[in-house]
């Protein structure tokens, strides 16, 4: 208490010095002479106060308010007033703030990535089946109007059967995915081919009907792109593998340099 104090006193001196000093510049202007740096000095010298010290003065005030800021933010922080709550939406200013964020930070890093053929038949092809098995409880697919974690999630995921992503975009954002939102990073355990795969798929859905859409999905190639640790715990069984040990059960064994 005591140092808020002695930094409020602080601060109200510094704010009357420099008050003092515009007023003195203002009326100097008034009264048509130009507020040269000569002029201040002498006026500043009258008060006992140089501009070399008034700027000195200026930077206590910049470490004062700085202080103040630090302290404040972490009593903020600290004291759990803040939602963390996902039903509690952001407010309009730190939702614009996050939005640019977001936005400025993909497209900074998408910039320099150069896209493959996106209307190769086969990596859309290879993109269906990726996108079936992973992505469709949260950016759905042809038909389904909703799912059960979509209404829970904020930010909501987009509807990808509706919004066609820009490529460059939509490439950074599957593989690195989207800090403090349900978007997975997918890079971990899929090769760039794979995710360019589901790039070009995406650029195709918002046209298919469900009945294209199951047709691409059921002659997608089988998904052979896991990384071995990525299988544990889920079945992709049904895609197969390249190897068939007995004890394929326990593929995380048999699969790589282990
Ligand atoms: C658990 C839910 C979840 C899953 C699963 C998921 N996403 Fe997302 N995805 C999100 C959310 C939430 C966002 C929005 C994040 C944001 O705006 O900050 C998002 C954003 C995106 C975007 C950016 C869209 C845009 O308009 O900029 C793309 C592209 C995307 N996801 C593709 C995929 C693909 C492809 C898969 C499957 C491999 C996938 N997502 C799986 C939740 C998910």
């Amino acid at each position: 208490m005591l140092l808020l104090s002695g930094l409020l006193a602080a601060l109200r001196d510094d704010w009357q010095a420099s008050a003092l000093l515009r007023a003195r510049a203002s009326l100097a202007q008034l009264a048509g002479q130009r507020p040269t740096s000569r002029r201040l000095r002498g006026l500043d010298f009258l008060k006992g106060m140089t501009v070399k010290q008034h700027i000195k003065h200026s930077g206590t005030t910049v470490c004062v308010l700085l202080l103040l800021l630090i302290i404040g933010g972490s009593s903020f922080v600290y004291s759990g007033v803040y939602n963390i709550g996902a039903d509690d939406p952001h407010t309009k200013p730190v939702h614009t703030l996050l939005e640019t964020l977001r936005n400025r930070s993909i497209s900074v890093r998408a910039e320099s990535l150069s896209a493959p053929n996106l209307e190769d038949p086969q990596l859309i092809s290879k993109g269906a089946g990726q996108y079936a098995a992973m992505c469709t409880g949260c950016h759905l697919a042809p038909g389904n109007e909703d799912s059960e974690i979509r209404p829970g999630l904020y930010p909501q995921p987009p509807d990808l059967t509706k919004a066609r992503v820009e490529p460059k975009a939509a490439f950074w954002v599957i593989k690195h995915g989207i800090k403090m939102s349900a978007m997975p990073a997918w890079g971990g355990s899929h090769d760039d081919e794979t995710i360019w795969g589901m790039v070009a798929f995406l650029q195709k859905l918002p046209d298919m009907t469900p009945s294209q859409y199951k047709e691409i999905v059921d002659k997608a190639p089988p998904d052979e792109d896991m990384a071995p640790p990525a299988d544990l715990g889920h079945s992709h069984g049904h895609y197969g593998h390249s190897h068939s040990e007995p004890t394929s059960h326990t593929d995380q064994h048999n699969d790589g340099a282990l």
